[in-house]
């Protein structure tokens, strides 16, 4: 069951943009990323949620999509994620937040594909530019986001090949594909 979930939790990048995101399903995903662990138990982190087409228009053009995929620009209207939650560590609470916001992705992106949606995390992000069109306060670090939305792609785990590869890429059919390195090759 969790392997499943596990597998079927790639990273989407392209969405039916139809598929409406509602305010009951970021914050039911909110909740999982709260019932998650904590460094110290300091739950630093705090949430901004979008599922409107005018606010994801805002935070669309602050993310750095698919960095491998260099004849792509990111997907086209139609195929954009119907909705975002922005991960900020509070800086009153703590300035470190170490991997508390890595958990938490996994936990709301799991939640997602459960529900049938499906995201994909941002550490490239245009920081400056998201703070200044969504005024958030300097108190509030930008860890992370995540896009949401119902995938449209397909995405296939591939074992890492013989040139040694890690870059994913697209094939013919726009398949989407994922070099992962062999489990003896991880286990020391
Ligand atoms: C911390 C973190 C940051 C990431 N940042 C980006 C990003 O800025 N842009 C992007 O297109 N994908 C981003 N990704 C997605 C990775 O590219 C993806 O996880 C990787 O290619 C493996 O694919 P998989 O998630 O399907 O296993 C990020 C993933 C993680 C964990």
């Amino acid at each position: 069951m969790i392997r499943d979930l596990i597998l079927k939790n790639r990273s989407y990048r392209r969405f039916d943009e139809s598929a409406v995101m509602d305010e009951s399903t970021l914050r039911d995903l909110v909740d999982l990323a709260r019932h998650s662990p904590s460094g110290a138990n300091l739950q630093g982190l705090k949430f901004i949620l979008s599922w409107t087409p005018q606010k994801n228009a805002i935070i669309f053009p602050c993310l750095r999509w698919a960095g491998y995929l260099k004849d792509w620009g990111g997907p086209e209207a139609g195929e954009r994620p119907a909705g975002y939650i922005i991960l900020l560590g509070d800086t009153d609470i703590s300035k470190n937040f170490g991997v508390d916001h890595g958990i938490a992705c996994q936990s709301m992106l799991l939640g997602a594909v459960e529900k049938g949606f499906g995201g994909c995390i941002f550490g490239s992000v245009r920081r400056d530019e998201l703070r200044k069109q969504l005024d958030i306060p300097e108190q509030y670090e930008i860890l992370l986001v995540l896009a949401l939305g119902k995938p449209v792609e397909q995405v296939m785990v591939d074992e890492v090949g013989a040139d040694g590869s890690i870059k994913y890429w697209r094939d013919e059919q726009a398949v989407h594909h994922v070099p992962k390195r062999a489990l003896d090759d991880l286990i020391l």
